[in-house]
């Protein structure tokens, strides 16, 4: 006799809880094919429900093929509906290691201190321009905007892209070699879906994002590390004895040690890619933000034809968006748009429209501007208290551009537990060491984002940080 009960004070219908419960039994093989179940009367009965209960939870076990019933002999359990023990242990399956440090921030909990590197000050987000623009195209759009679009995003928005690139950044595309994503990190996976499977191998910058890594990973891709010093990959170590597939670099912004590759290093790297053949993937996620020296202008428009170009919303307006894009060379356009359209078909249009209009009326390079300046100001606050509250024990890397920088110190390793211990006080922080694919060389640095950080946040993290830092030291 099958045995179990039901809740009547679940949401879940009595008429499903039946059919979970006897499904998953067949499923299990703890009802084996050809046992006999309970007739309807007698389940009812035993667990005092309507019969008719009962028989609509046997109609879709029925209708499903997990039982059958025999005129004038039961009810059975069919054949096959269970799945076949087996003497071998089920694989694993991958499940890459993630960023956890930002999830482990208590929900909810205002007085933890986050240093996560790359958050733009959320409370400077352009709200109501936003919301105008939002309902101005969500009243006034055709028909057509509300329906299925087109992989490569919508054409307002690459035309917009496109403009705006060669204006702030130096380069050149044409807006049909662009295709929307869902943020950098989506461009990312599609670009490690195209050219970095099994077999190949993609050359990184080391350090480099720890996600990024596990996504060129998770795909197949041998991941070769070249190091980095304080000006970005060390072009001169580049292989001779094999063809990566492609070079996935931040040229202008090396994340996370901060470094600017110079035109001599760029040049290698085209060079370099010009006789093996291989791409060069630029990762320009927040060069807007230079506040030392002149501005320079992306990998991408000194060889467009072997650069592919990854750009992200998410740094200069705000990650909740989503929003980023990828600029192909000319032989990568149709299978990059193939791509995006089996991934998620393509990025919502309604939100493109508005950031097209955001772009050209303006709205960006003004907000990219103010935004500059507000970050500036708290780079310089967070470099006074770092030197105000370690002295001589911090050296500061890395702080000519973006939104964070890098804090060396020393006589100190930030171990795990070190950081587990910071994060018990309130306060997150990376360790360079994590983003590092050859360890044990940065063991005293770390990652300190600044955008999205009051004075008095970073003074009482960095106190924190000092209090805890005196225990292992
Ligand atoms: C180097 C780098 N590239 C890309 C991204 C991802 O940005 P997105 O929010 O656009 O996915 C990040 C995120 O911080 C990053 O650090």
């Amino acid at each position: 006799m099958v045995w179990f009960t039901i809740d009547r004070q679940s949401s879940v219908p009595l008429i499903h809880q039946i059919y979970i419960e006897l499904s998953e039994r067949i499923l299990r093989g703890e009802l084996k094919a050809g046992a006999a179940i309970p007739s309807s009367r007698q389940l009812a009965a035993e667990l005092h429900v309507s019969r008719n209960v009962v028989l609509q939870a046997y109609d879709q076990l029925q209708a499903e093929g997990y039982i059958e019933s025999q005129y004038g002999s039961g009810t059975f359990v069919s054949e096959g509906a269970s799945f076949p023990e087996s003497g071998e242990r089920m694989v694993e399956p991958f499940i890459p290691e993630m960023e956890v440090l930002e999830m482990k921030q208590r929900s909810g909990d205002s007085s933890y201190i986050s240093f996560r590197s790359g958050t733009p000050a959320l409370d400077l987000f352009p709200r109501s321009k936003w919301a105008r623009l939002a309902q101005r195209i969500i009243l006034e759009s055709p028909e057509s905007a509300f329906g299925y679009g087109q992989p490569e995003g919508r054409e307002e928005l690459r035309k917009a892209l496109t403009a705006y690139l060669l204006r702030s950044r130096g380069v050149r595309c044409h807006p049909s070699q662009l295709v929307i994503t869902s943020g950098a990190t989506q461009a990312i996976s599609l670009i490690g879906r195209l050219l970095g499977g099994e077999g190949r191998t993609a050359i990184l910058e080391d350090p480099i994002t720890r996600d990024i890594q596990t996504i060129f990973a998770s795909l197949g891709a041998q991941l070769h590390p070249i190091p980095v010093d304080e000006q970005g990959m060390l072009t001169q170590q580049l292989p001779s004895d094999y063809r990566p597939s492609f070079i996935y670099l931040t040229p202008s912004h090396q994340f996370p040690t901060g470094g600017t590759l110079p035109i001599q290093r760029r040049i290698q790297l085209i060079e370099y890619a010009r006789t093996t053949g291989c791409y060069l993937v630029e990762d320009d996620y927040d060069s807007e933000f230079r506040y030392e020296g002149a501005p320079v202008s992306a990998l991408q428009g000194l060889e467009p034809d072997k650069v592919i170009y990854i750009g992200t919303l998410s740094k200069i307006l705000s990650p909740a968006l989503r929003m980023g894009y990828i600029i192909f060379p000319h032989p990568l356009i149709e299978k990059g748009r193939r791509l995006k359209w089996f991934s998620d078909l393509h990025t919502p249009s309604l939100e493109q429209l508005t950031l097209a209009h955001f772009i050209e009326e303006g709205h960006l390079e003004r907000h990219v501007l103010k935004m500059k300046r507000v970050y500036r100001k708290r780079r310089d606050m967070l470099i006074r208290l770092l030197k105000e509250t370690f002295g001589e024990q911090v050296t500061i890397r890395g702080q000519g551009t973006g939104l964070h920088l890098i804090a060396d110190f020393q006589g100190i390793q930030f171990t795990e537990e070190l950081l587990a211990e910071l994060d018990h006080e309130g306060v997150g922080l990376q360790a360079v060491e994590k983003h590092a694919m050859e360890k044990g060389k940065r063991e005293g640095q770390v990652i300190l984002g600044f955008g999205h950080l009051t004075e008095l946040e970073m003074a009482l993290g960095l106190r924190i940080l000092k209090k805890v830092m005196l225990q292992y030291e």
